[in-house]
């Protein structure tokens, strides 16, 4: 029969041993563990006489109980240990004067944003605004989508969940729908652009969920095509400060014009960065189009005495051709160093009087 003090005193010298959390358990687990040797001990209680068992089977307990004292005292002792060696290790001081200053400055898309409406202001246009949590009439219904059109549907608009009175809120898929409260709450002529955040269900090197468009619209008597056109090629030549941007119009479709069209801008894209008036790649800018006389019909306007263009323009892509951005998931990237490289002074408003960027 092992001598239960020596045993005792192997295993605590073995726990006093551990040096780490996978040592002590190795010796927990020779101990008390299903097999270890107290648990041996403990098994061979069955094959003793009641008076023995009586006596052994209090002394074994106490062995056990005691270990395992000790086995837990010695746990949370290397566990502190462990802490205090992490704390250490991660230190950060805080009274250290910090390597350099970052300065605080305007994002790219902001700076494109004001860029864009300093041109249209000076062209006459207002600023119209609208809510991101649209309705379905004013983003689908009036803009004459038809009720199964595709972009209604799960994988492109973000959609809220079913009110109780069955109407389904969303996230504006575009700011088209400012066209249509501007024409319910105001009388022709109208010539504004509406600068604001669009979500679309998107993700890639030229696509992110949340973006930026400036929506134009223009409703008078007797506006054409021409019309859209010469504004469209005036505000790029201003916007890039320069003539030689070379656009194609595509001829396309949206419900809510007719005809439409999408406009590219020619770049390359080659190198690292992305160029423009130059180079095989073709960036889509935009989409525009004569307004749809249902879309009139349904704002309270005739058509048969107002016409009207209007177009859609992506901010974040202006961006990056202006400011030869690749990717566009950069915007989102929280990177100052990025932001200082391209960032802009918050007290350089653009005007194009000064001069824009
Ligand atoms: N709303 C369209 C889009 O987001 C763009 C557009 C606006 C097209 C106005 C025509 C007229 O793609």
């Amino acid at each position: 029969m092992t001598d239960l003090n020596t045993l005792e005193a192997d295993v605590l010298a073995q726990v006093a041993a551990a040096s780490d959390l996978q040592a002590l358990d190795a010796v927990r687990v020779a101990a008390v563990g299903k097999t270890g040797s107290i648990s041996g001990l403990l098994k061979t209680l069955g094959a003793m006489s009641p008076e023995e068992r009586k006596t052994q089977g209090a002394a074994i307990n106490a062995l056990r109980d005691k270990v395992a004292e000790a086995i837990s005292a010695k746990k949370a002792a290397l566990e502190a240990a462990e802490l205090d060696a992490r704390l250490a290790s991660e230190t950060l001081d805080l009274s250290l004067p910090a390597p350099y200053r970052r300065k605080g400055s305007v994002h790219p898309t902001m700076q494109t944003m004001d860029e864009i409406v300093a041109v249209f202001a000076e062209m006459g246009f207002a600023v119209a605004e609208g809510p991101d949590i649209e309705d379905d009439f004013h983003n689908f219904t009036a803009l004459n989508f038809p009720e199964k059109h595709p972009a209604r549907e799960m994988h492109d608009t973000f959609f809220f969940n079913t009110k109780e009175s069955g109407e389904r809120m969303l996230l504006r898929t575009h700011t088209s729908p400012v066209q249509v409260r501007t024409m319910v709450s105001q009388q022709p002529p109208i010539r504004i652009i509406a600068p604001g955040r669009t979500y679309r269900v998107d993700n890639d090197a030229t696509h992110t969920p949340v973006f930026h468009q400036v929506e134009g619209l223009v409703i008078d008597r007797g506006i054409h095509m021409g019309h859209l056109k010469w504004t469209l090629e005036t505000f790029l030549a201003r916007f890039f400060e320069t003539d030689a941007v070379t656009t194609q119009f595509r001829p396309h479709h949206f419900p809510f014009t007719e005809p439409s069209a999408e406009m590219d801008v020619q770049c390359d894209r080659s190198g690292g960065e992305i160029k423009i008036g130059q180079g095989t790649s073709w960036l889509e800018i935009l989409g525009c189009g004569m307004v749809h006389p249902n879309v009139l019909r349904a704002c309270g306007i005739d058509p048969d005495e107002y016409q009207g263009f209007a177009f859609g323009m992506g901010v974040d892509r202006l961006g990056m051709l202006k400011y030869g951005m690749p990717d566009l998931r950069d915007m989102w990237s929280s990177d100052v160093r990025w932001l200082s490289h391209y960032g802009f002074s918050a007290f350089a408003a653009p005007n194009p009087a000064s001069g824009l960027s």
